[in-house]
């Protein structure tokens, strides 16, 4: 049996910082992790593998369309699948390693092996017992599924099984228009599959600014993908190595059918804490099955705490990672704190989507008196030139004050471009203050500044 300061189940984004920031601290730290790679979903089966194929697929895409028209002239390459899901394995082992690294040099003990909690202050891995003064549960989140519809992660799949198709699917249905349904089915549409994605609600990325959410659904649809909105799945059969899903539409109550080579399941994710003993230890939990906790990652257990997407809050690694420090620090006696009003989401397709803050849908709930500063991208020089002039910024600052609510971008670069905005916001600044900012020519963050400008006396280039 050893002993720790803290022990840290689970090695992804949450756990593996959190560790990080705890042996920083001075604390003797384990993370226990049961993959054989630390990284946790995001590292392993989620942001990083799909982030290769999202940079590969793309660069297919710039040569088919854009290539020629800069006097790049000659055939567009052809796709090898296989090295393309090389590439994608070295780009995982190349992130794991480095975790495994950042580990060592923090003298962090990885232990490997599914760990349970029997009670506060231990934890069982196989048949060892470990203790430690402080427990920090990091376990990720798992798929959610559909009741009804059987996941074999070959014709029926999760995100997991959609970065690890043996070849790649002539059609794909894919269930829910949220974030991963919508990056996994750009990564196929732009490899030739022919993408039709189904929604329960009326429109795609639910939560997203209505006007941004409507232009995204315009430009994928240029792109290839077929959406079917407002149509409730109720369930897929798979016959002869082909699945069909049938639906509902909601507006009329009429049954549908469509068959696919694949079909994509992503309809969101639930927190993963089986096997961990938490009703034994009576760890509370919501509702939703999210581990409840305080306004310091505390659960009800003494010594017990939770982060990242186990607990209340969007399911976003950045998300964790920030939890992961703040209850590193709440541990060593220090004010760790995340401001959860400036969390960017992002979704990486082409072009990027970004949000930061209040939408104008939040703001009219609230009765808040705000302005809308917007400006396109075809304003923007440089964007004019990499072909890259779709979409726009728009920034929502409070009518009186001029503080920055909210920022909304689709265009190029826009997961980078938000975090100015974000850094204004955490400093509480006004759009002027962004609008008085010195922005490099021709850069795209020339459009957040335009943008700015055009919440006081106008934009220069609109
Ligand atoms: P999501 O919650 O983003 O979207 C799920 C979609 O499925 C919703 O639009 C929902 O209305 C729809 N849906 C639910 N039931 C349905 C039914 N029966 N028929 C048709 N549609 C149905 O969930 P998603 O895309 O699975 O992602 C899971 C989590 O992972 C999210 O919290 C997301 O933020 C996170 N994630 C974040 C990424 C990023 O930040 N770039 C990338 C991938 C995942």
């Amino acid at each position: 049996m050893s002993s720790y300061d803290v022990i840290v189940i689970g090695a992804g984004p949450g756990g593996y910082v959190a560790a990080i920031r705890c042996a920083q601290l001075g604390m003797k730290v384990a993370c226990i992790e049961g993959r054989e790679t630390l990284g946790g979903t995001c590292l392993n089966v989620g942001c990083i593998p799909s982030k290769a194929m999202l940079h590969a697929t793309h660069m297919l895409h710039e040569a088919e369309h854009n290539f020629a028209d800069m006097g790049l002239k000659g055939k567009a390459p052809s796709v090898d699948w296989q090295q393309m899901l090389d590439y994608k394995a070295k780009t995982i082992a190349q992130n794991t390693g480095g975790i495994e690294f950042l580990f060592k040099k923090n003298k962090i003990d990885w232990i490997k092996g599914w760990a349970s909690i029997p009670a506060a202050g231990k934890v069982k891995v196989g048949d060892d017992t470990h203790e430690a003064k402080h427990i920090v549960v990091a376990t990720g989140s798992a798929p959610s599924g559909l009741p009804g519809i059987e996941i074999d992660e070959k014709i029926v799949v999760t995100s997991t099984g959609a970065l690890e198709l043996p070849k790649i699917p002539k059609t794909m249905v894919v269930i829910g228009a949220g974030v991963i349904g919508l990056e996994l089915g750009s990564v196929y549409a732009r490899l030739g599959t022919e993408v039709s994605v189904i929604e329960f609600l009326d429109g795609i990325t639910p939560g997203m600014d209505a006007e941004i959410a409507r232009q995204f659904q315009k430009m994928l649809t240029k792109q290839g993908l077929k959406f079917t909105l407002g149509a409730a799945v109720q369930g897929v059969s798979v016959k002869n190595k082909k699945a069909t899903v049938t639906y509902k539409l909601r507006k009329d109550d009429s049954a549908h059918e469509v068959t696919a080579d694949t079909v994509l399941v992503a309809t969101g994710r639930k927190p993963f804490t089986d096997g961990l003993g938490l009703d034994a230890l009576g760890v509370e939990l919501t509702d939703r099955g999210q581990i409840k906790t305080d306004g310091k990652y505390a659960t009800n257990v003494a010594g017990v705490y939770a982060i990242g997407d186990t607990i209340a809050g969007p399911m976003l690694a950045h998300k964790a990672e920030d939890e992961g420090m703040a209850v590193a620090e709440v541990i060593a006696g220090q004010h760790g704190h995340v401001n959860y009003g400036v969390i960017p989401g992002v979704i990486y397709t082409h072009p990027e989507v970004a949000n930061v803050g209040e939408t104008e849908e939040t703001l009219k709930e609230q009765g808040r008196a705000y302005k809308v500063g917007k400006f396109s991208f075809m304003g923007n020089a440089r964007a004019k030139a990499n072909f890259a002039g779709e979409g726009f910024v728009k920034i929502l600052a409070d009518k009186e004050s001029d503080r920055i609510l909210g920022a909304h971008i689709i265009g190029p670069m826009a997961g980078d471009l938000i975090h100015e905005i974000c850094v204004a916001m955490e400093f509480g600044a006004a759009a002027e203050d962004l609008a008085r900012t010195c922005h490099a020519h021709p850069t795209y963050s020339e459009a957040v500044r335009e943008a700015a400008l055009a919440c006081g006396n106008g934009a220069i280039h609109a």
